[in-house]
């Protein structure tokens, strides 16, 4: 024994303790496994107990406490405890002003444009198994859609309908917030981010608009990318382009189009600019957009209104003395 405990207890590394180092370990692995069998008796009826009652209120399962670590009555700090130990939920405020996100105050112009978006993209995704952005394809893929592929034509219609409802919603929130003063202090850069939102909203109708090669979305290019031809130092009939060297073969107009007229590289150029370019542009925009409002202190609210009894009451904090 005393050999034993010199050897750290493992019994098996002197040579004249050999025989009794093993029949240590077989005693230790014999008592090992009657503990072993003694606490399956004891606690099999336990864990089958759990189990049972578990069946009765899962909320007390070991599967649903290992999900959610907290309690569920109804306290403030388990309300906004649920909120942060939830991934999805935990890119919400714990805690919110009530009367910034009244309908009548947000309109839930902001939310709802996301949310088009998002149908935007998934719609989108699933018509470019159906789409090929070349002049020999691209109209007959649409007809194609419309009559023959099954949920073809609700499938466009939908991205359709979505992309016309965006460009309103984005209009409506960005009027929203103009009209609630939410573009002041602190909130100036998030407005200039939504700007951007804004422009490449737009632009995402624009390059989407020539996709279908139909006469609507040629012209509609074709009068969009004249503009351009006019832009200043960059365009060929804007000011100082041509002082510029600025022709119809190397202006802006021309990088937009892939060439001097609304062609097969036009067609393209759309295509990727409108499925990949601006979608992720515009994502990362919006990732900023949101944080931006968590940082500016949540939705701005409207101006806090204060009751009588309030008013009345001392004031306390630096500004009371000087009221
Ligand atoms: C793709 C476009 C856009 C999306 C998805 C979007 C989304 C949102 C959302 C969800 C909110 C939270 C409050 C609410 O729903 O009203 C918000 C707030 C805000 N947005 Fe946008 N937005 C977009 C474009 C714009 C534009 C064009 C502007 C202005 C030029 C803008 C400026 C702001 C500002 C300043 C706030 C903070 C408002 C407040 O605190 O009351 N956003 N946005």
């Amino acid at each position: 024994m005393a050999d034993e405990k010199k050897n750290g207890g493992n019994g098996a590394s002197s040579g004249s303790s050999k025989n009794g180092g093993k029949v240590g370990v077989v005693e230790r692995v014999t008592s090992a496994v009657k503990d072993d069998i003694q606490s399956l008796k004891t606690d099999i009826p336990t864990k089958a107990k759990e189990q049972i009652t578990g069946l009765k209120d899962p909320t007390k399962t070991q599967v649903y406490t290992s999900i959610f670590r907290h309690k569920h009555d109804d306290t403030p700090r388990n309300r906004a405890l649920g909120v942060l130990s939830n991934v999805f939920l935990h890119l919400h405020p714990a805690k919110i002003n009530r009367d910034a996100v009244r309908y009548s105050y947000t309109w839930g112009m902001g939310g709802i444009t996301f949310y088009l978006f998002l149908v935007l993209t998934w719609t989108g995704v699933l018509l470019m198994f159906y789409y090929h952005p070349s002049k020999v394809q691209a109209f007959r893929d649409v007809l194609y859609l419309e009559h023959d592929v099954p949920f073809g034509k609700i499938l466009r219609n939908m991205h359709r309908w979505a992309a016309h409802l965006m460009v309103i919603g984005v209009w409506l929130h960005m009027f929203r917030v103009f009209l609630t003063g939410s573009y002041k202090k602190p909130r100036e850069f998030n407005w200039n981010i939504g700007v951007l939102l804004l422009v490449f909203t737009l632009l995402l109708s624009f390059t989407g608009y020539l996709l279908p090669d139909d006469q609507l979305g040629f012209w509609a290019v074709t009068v969009g990318t004249n503009m351009a031809r006019a832009t200043p130092l960059l365009g060929h009939e804007g000011p100082f382009g041509p002082q510029l060297g600025m022709t119809p073969y190397n202006d802006v107009r021309f990088g937009l189009l892939g060439g001097s007229i609304v062609d097969a590289n036009a067609l393209l150029r759309s295509y990727i600019w409108h499925c990949i370019g601006i979608p992720i542009v515009a994502s990362v925009l919006m990732i900023v957009h949101f944080w931006r409002v968590r940082k500016d202190g949540g939705i701005s609210g409207p101006a806090p209104v204060m009751l009588t009894e309030e008013a009345d009451k001392p004031r306390r904090g630096p500004k009371a003395a000087g009221e």
